[in-house]
């Protein structure tokens, strides 16, 4: 089976960034919304954003219809019975997710692979609510979709070869992007590499080891970062980086990964970075 007819579950911030990137590939694509005003919304992002696309010279007028083309959004999964691959990206709660997965396995062809976008839920347990735990993988995109080139493939204990090298070879030779694979564990292997660094800038920062201004600057002229530590955290916002600490200390108990004080107290501040204005940076 060649991946050709995809569907995305949710238009959110990944979602419909991720459809973009499956219609711009020539698949057939389809996202699925809660409600038609939430659809209506995630239309709207796209068409904004492939206008950007073509205003930038990134895209021509013709590209840009052959994509709107072969994308639509509707409210039910009725239409996911074709489908080839079908992408979850919804709210990152365990339980909406295993309702999302229960239904496409019941609704979509027994051949079709099954991908969630989670940062942090367990691809077993995911898969655990179908019965087709060999076609279930992570596919985890960047932020945005349409830019960043990593995708990372997680393996649950089930998921079969035959899954991820198919899954695979799309994400490289079809959506031009670059796959990484990794086993299910939390973190995967960016956030398990990234969240300790991060950590480890705040502790620094709280301990007045340096300015927050020199702890950035040092990655960014030391190592040619495009940001310093503090400013990434404030970017990602300070609550989900501690949801993410939170989620790789419970998975893993290794101190390097526990919240520091200063990202607890911040967070409870109401504090959460570029998202209200105040971080370990104040932004207009
Ligand atoms: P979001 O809140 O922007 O979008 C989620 C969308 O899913 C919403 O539009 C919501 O209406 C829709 N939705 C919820 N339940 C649904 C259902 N049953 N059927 C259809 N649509 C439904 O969230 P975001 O940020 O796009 O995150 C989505 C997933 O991607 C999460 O699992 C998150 O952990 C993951 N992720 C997020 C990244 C980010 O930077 N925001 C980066 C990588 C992964």
């Amino acid at each position: 089976m060649t991946i050709k007819k995809i569907a995305v579950i949710g238009g959110g911030t990944m979602g419909s960034g991720i459809a973009e990137v499956a219609a711009k590939s020539g698949c057939d694509t389809i996202v699925v919304e809660i409600d038609a005003s939430l659809a209506e919304q995630a239309q709207k992002k796209l068409e904004v954003s492939t206008e950007k696309a073509v205003s930038r010279g990134k895209m021509t007028d013709g590209d840009r219809a052959g994509l709107l083309n072969r994308i639509s959004f509707t409210t039910t999964f009725d239409e996911l019975t074709d489908r080839d691959l079908v992408i979850e990206a919804v709210v990152e709660s365990p339980s909406v997710k295993a309702s999302v997965f229960k239904t496409l396995d019941e609704i979509v062809q027994k051949d079709g692979i099954l991908a969630s976008n989670t940062s942090s839920i367990s691809i077993g347990e995911i898969a655990d609510s179908t019965n087709r735990g060999p076609q279930v993988l992570g596919m985890h995109f960047f932020n945005p979709a349409t830019v960043q080139p990593l995708v990372e493939l997680i393996a649950s204990e089930v998921t079969s070869e035959e899954t991820l090298d198919k899954v695979e070879s799309f994400t490289r030779e079809v959506m031009g992007k670059h796959p990484i694979r990794t086993i299910d564990r939390a973190g995967f292997v960016v956030n398990r590499l990234l969240v300790p660094y991060l950590l480890q800038a705040m502790h620094m920062y709280d301990r007045g080891q340096a300015s927050k201004e020199d702890i950035d600057a040092g990655m960014k002229f030391g190592c040619a970062h495009p940001q310093g530590p503090l400013e990434l955290s404030d970017l990602i916002g300070l609550d989900t980086l501690q949801l993410v600490a939170e989620v790789l200390y419970d998975e893993f108990k290794e101190p390097t990964y526990a919240p520091p004080p200063i990202l607890k107290r911040m967070v409870t501040a109401g504090h959460l970075g570029r998202k209200t204005g105040k971080g370990f940076y104040t932004y207009e």
